[in-house]
């Protein structure tokens, strides 16, 4: 069952800023800095793309840039956004669905995985795996249990609220890290937000 965030383009971000201040935006800024200069970028689920502004802020020429977001609402706000002279191609489509034929240094996974089922994750993690590069870099946020008890409060309250609201189909996280250690990916470096509820890692595969 694929998710549905049109509901929620309108207010995602006010309400994001409004329960996490500007830690899943620090999160995400902070992995921005090892997209390299002139590199190849995919971007799955951008949400409503003020990623592509800050990453603009970073490098506002020369990135080749693929951005795959299922929600048409998400998408269209996307597009409005400043990307300089970077060339964007924007695929409003569910990434396992996309036929690309190309090959990224980088991609970026901005709390994308914590909205599937394990199967999904492993299904989404497999065909954006063989989309890289050798020698790529993937930038994965997303949120992880440290065994503080108001974690899994706040991580319930969302999985309620987004499974009533946009059909997410996850009730827990999915064990990413295992599928990137089974991919056979290395952490280069990483950083943790709020608290150490939300991590942020920049991995690479092991040759
Ligand atoms: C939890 S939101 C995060 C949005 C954004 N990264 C942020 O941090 O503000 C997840 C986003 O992934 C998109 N998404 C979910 N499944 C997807 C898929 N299979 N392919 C592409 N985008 C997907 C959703 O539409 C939504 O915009």
């Amino acid at each position: 069952m694929a998710s549905n965030y049109n509901n929620s383009a309108w207010f995602y971000d006010g309400l994001s800023r409004l329960v996490y201040g500007r830690a899943l935006i620090n999160a995400q800024v902070y992995l921005l800095q090892f997209v390299p200069a002139n590199s190849s970028v995919l971007i799955v689920g951008g949400g409503t793309g003020w990623i592509l502004e800050e990453l603009t802020k970073i490098h506002p020429s020369g990135l080749s840039l693929t951005y795959v977001e299922i929600a048409a609402d998400m998408m269209a706000r996307s597009m409005r956004r400043n990307t300089g002279l970077n060339s964007v191609a924007f695929i409003n489509n569910a990434i396992e669905n996309v036929a690309i034929n190309e090959e990224f240094d980088v991609v970026i996974t901005p709390f994308l995985f914590d909205n599937f089922t394990e199967a999904t994750a492993q299904k989404v993690f497999n065909y954006i795996h063989q989309l890289l590069k050798p020698g790529a870099i993937w930038l994965n946020a997303d949120f992880q249990l440290t065994g503080k008890w108001w974690q899994s409060v706040l991580l319930k309250s969302m999985f309620l609220f987004f499974r009533m609201l946009c059909k997410i189909e996850a009730s827990q996280l999915p064990d990413v890290e295992r599928l990137f250690i089974l991919g056979g990916f290395k952490v280069l470096e990483g950083n943790c937000f709020y608290g150490d509820f939300v991590v942020a890692r920049v991995y690479e595969i092991e040759l």
